[in-house]
């Protein structure tokens, strides 16, 4: 049986799967287009709303302060070695599973599936968070117009027990509170429907947000520099090292998307040399203005009066800045473009991750590990229609319930345990199959895989402990689930039988 569980599948027979016309999706896409779909993911919820908790801290863990840039520094770093890894496996297995297809090959069937399960915390969960994070912002910015939304269509539950009178005010159906966040869902509701019309269209509508997202946060870097006070940097590292481990491990989740590039690898004209450029394009693009941006940030405003803001309050951190600043000419504007580009921004990435999550579906489901419905493609729109439109349901639904907080969290250590098993699978290929033909090689395996395996790791020794049994718990979900179905149904070692 243990050899079983370590089936692996062989690289040649994936692509050739890929190839089937009846699991064909349209290869529409050149590497412009796969940058975008990079920084589409990158920027969002992480730049736009969770550096104010990475710099102030909260009652789990010590802030960075102004050495948030340095949080964001090892990020880069670590992500980097991981983003390398990712760009020599997408372009040697153009394959939408991503990290799953490649653990397929490398580390064995139950391995494959774990990864395949965690990454659902990587797509599916973080996308969660990001939609509850869309809607704050998308409320504050309709109320700018003076268009209110009620906190009850608006908030989960739990959040909403912190709210004080929100419960006592929302209607009430047989003495039960009516309160949901029909915003998150609405536009996760949305967003799936363009995903299933064409990934052509989905793809420009990328391009489009990414471009306004870009210039947005150009112009909070051009109008934040002229109200920094580099008196508001000292002291530098109010908490020492542990602050800017713990910051680094909030930060990761800005930079969690370029590795979603690989998802599109069915769909891109030249994957051998576009997901390469794709891949690492886009982290170096988002590093650079997150550096800028972060700089800027805590240079504005004192780590001392984040620290209170946002002790009671749920603020976005860049807007919560430039009013800090208290721009005379202009100010309401500046802050509602920030605030305008925020929303478009968590919508690009919704998108991406709305588009990744299926086709990791579709992959394990070609490979018997799902159901088969799963792997069906639309006859006319060529996407995979039936897993596009269940991640929307299970994204919309869940994000209509549940709190923004752990969901951030949890992401984060789905994310990087699956960057440890891509770095890992690097240097078990190289040994393997060191004559197949790479598009893109890592430089210096293995060197930079385990730096790569560290580097993560110390990431996620930064996550406070709940986070780690919750991503327990999911595991050992996902093993029941596997041996109960995927064990038995599995195409590779079913043929073999
Ligand atoms: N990197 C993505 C974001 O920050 C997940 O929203």
């Amino acid at each position: 049986m243990f050899n079983q569980l370590f089936k692996r599948k062989a690289l040649d027979e994936m692509i050739k799967e890929g190839e089937e016309p009846e699991h064909q999706l349209k290869r529409a896409l050149g590497a412009f287009d796969v940058t975008m779909l990079g920084v589409g993911a990158i920027i969002g919820a992480g730049i736009f709303a969770t550096i104010g908790t990475a710099a102030a801290g909260d009652l789990s863990r010590p802030g960075a302060g102004p050495a948030l840039i340095v949080s964001f520094i090892f990020t880069a770093v670590a992500c980097g070695f991981a983003a390398l890894c990712y760009a020599e496996f997408a372009a040697m297995v153009p394959i939408s599973g991503s990290a799953y297809t490649y653990a397929y090959g490398t580390l064995g069937e139950v391995i494959a599936w774990i990864i395949g399960w965690d990454l659902i915390i990587e797509y599916a969960v973080g996308n969660v968070a990001v939609a509850i994070s869309w809607a704050n912002y998308f409320k504050t910015l309709v109320a700018g117009f003076g268009i209110i939304i009620p906190d009850w269509l608006s908030t989960d539950i739990r959040t909403a027990e912190k709210i004080p009178g929100l419960i006592a005010n929302a209607p009430h159906i047989f003495g039960i509170p009516i309160v949901f966040n029909i915003l998150a869902f609405g536009i996760v509701a949305l967003i799936t429907i363009v995903l299933v019309i064409g990934i052509r269209e989905s793809s420009r509508m990328n391009t489009f947000m990414v471009l306004i997202k870009l210039a947005v946060l150009g112009f909070f870097i051009f109008v934040g520099v002229h109200y920094v006070k580099p008196a508001n940097w000292t002291p530098f590292a109010p908490n020492g090292w542990a602050g800017i481990q713990a910051g680094a491990a909030i930060v990761f989740f800005a930079y969690i998307g370029f590795d979603a590039v690989s998802t599109v690898a069915e769909e891109v004209r030249n994957p051998k040399r576009d997901l390469p450029i794709g891949i690492i394009g886009s982290l170096i693009i988002s590093t650079i203005i997150y550096i800028l941006v972060a700089g800027i940030f805590t240079g504005i405003i004192p780590y001392k009066v984040l620290v209170q803001t946002l002790a009671t309050s749920q603020a976005e951190p860049l807007t919560l800045a430039l009013q800090y600043a208290n721009i005379e000419k202009w100010g309401n504007l500046v802050v509602g473009i920030v605030a305008f580009g925020s929303v478009v921004a968590h919508t690009a990435v919704l998108l991406v991750f709305q588009l990744g999550q299926p086709r990791i579906f579709f992959s394990m489901a070609r490979d018997g590990l799902l159901p088969q419905s799963f792997a069906k493609v639309h006859p006319k729109f060529r996407t995979p229609h039936v897993t596009t439109i269940f991640t929307g349901i299970a994204v919309g639904v869940t994000a209509m319930f549940t709190s923004i907080d752990e969901m951030v969290d949890l992401t984060n250590i789905g994310t990087l345990f699956a960057f440890i098993l891509v770095c890992i699978g690097i240097v078990i290929m190289r040994k393997r199959e060191p004559n197949r033909p790479r598009g893109f090689k890592t430089p210096w395996v293995p060197l930079i895989p385990i730096l790569g395996v560290f580097s993560c790791m110390y990431l996620m020794l930064g996550l406070p402990w709940i986070t780690w049994v919750r991503f327990g718990g999911w595991l050992v979900i996902g093993l029941v689930i596997y041996f109960l179905y995927g064990y038995h149904r599995s195409k590779l070692r079913t043929a073999q039988k």
